[in-house]
């Protein structure tokens, strides 16, 4: 009978401190931020960077979040190139300045390179096909790398402008040959990255987009 007391005594007692941890671990988890949700809320393009390098492992980390982004059926159709070189921005800035058809850090005493000033970047390129499967999965890459950059303290942007220059200007090409894609692969976009040196405003979001379907 005492044995039954016992029992049934701690039985109680490990109710009570089970109620008493889950209001604590609700307290604790309404005090708590999401890390997730407030990266992805607080990544912004950044287009000033400082001229601290970014050290490669870093980079390497970033680049590999990329390529840990879902794509279609896991074939990876995508390169992914990092460039840290300065020598190879400037050369690219050089390239493509004069014939850019916006003006390039004419008005802008920070400019730096054509990358928005960029101390590191990466490049992504996948094949053409039909269904657009490569470009989705080139878009969940570069957002991959943006929350990553952000979550690591870094900045960066994504860019489409300067990619439809070195894919098209002759000046260009020895710079997009250097990043050495494979045949039949394309590059589509580059990604700047580099320590912040600015802390751009969230744009304005039409929330009015979403809706529910009843
Ligand atoms: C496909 C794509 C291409 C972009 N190209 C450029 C570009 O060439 N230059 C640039 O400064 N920003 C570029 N951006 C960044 C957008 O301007 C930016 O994401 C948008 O204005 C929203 O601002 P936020 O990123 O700060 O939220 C591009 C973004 C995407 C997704």
């Amino acid at each position: 009978m005492k044995k039954i007391v016992i029992t049934i005594a701690i039985a109680l007692l490990c109710l009570a401190g089970t109620g008493c941890c889950q209001n604590a671990h609700q307290a604790a988890e309404e005090e708590m931020t999401n890390p997730v949700i407030e990266t992805i809320m607080a990544r912004r393009s950044v287009r000033h960077y400082t001229d601290q390098a970014v050290p490669r492992e870093l980079l390497q980390q970033i680049a590999e979040c990329g390529v840990n982004a879902p794509n279609a059926m896991n074939r990876q159709q995508w390169e992914v190139r990092i460039i840290d070189s300065q020598e190879y921005f400037d050369g690219l800035t050089q390239a493509i300045k004069d014939k850019s058809p916006f003006p390039m850090g004419d008005d802008d005493p920070k400019f730096r390179n054509c990358l928005r000033n960029a101390s590191a970047a990466i490049a992504v390129a996948c094949p053409d096909d039909e269904s657009g499967m490569c470009l989705i999965n080139v878009g969940l890459l570069c957002e991959n790398v943006c929350l990553a950059a952000k979550s690591l303290g870094l900045g960066s942007v994504v860019m489409a402008g300067p990619v439809m220059m070195m894919n098209s200007i002759p000046e260009a090409r020895p710079f997009l040959d250097k990043l050495n894609f494979s045949k039949g692969y394309k590059l589509r976009v580059i990604v700047g990255l580099g320590y912040p040196d600015e802390e751009p405003e969230a744009k304005p979001r039409d929330i009015g987009k979403i809706q529910f379907v009843e």
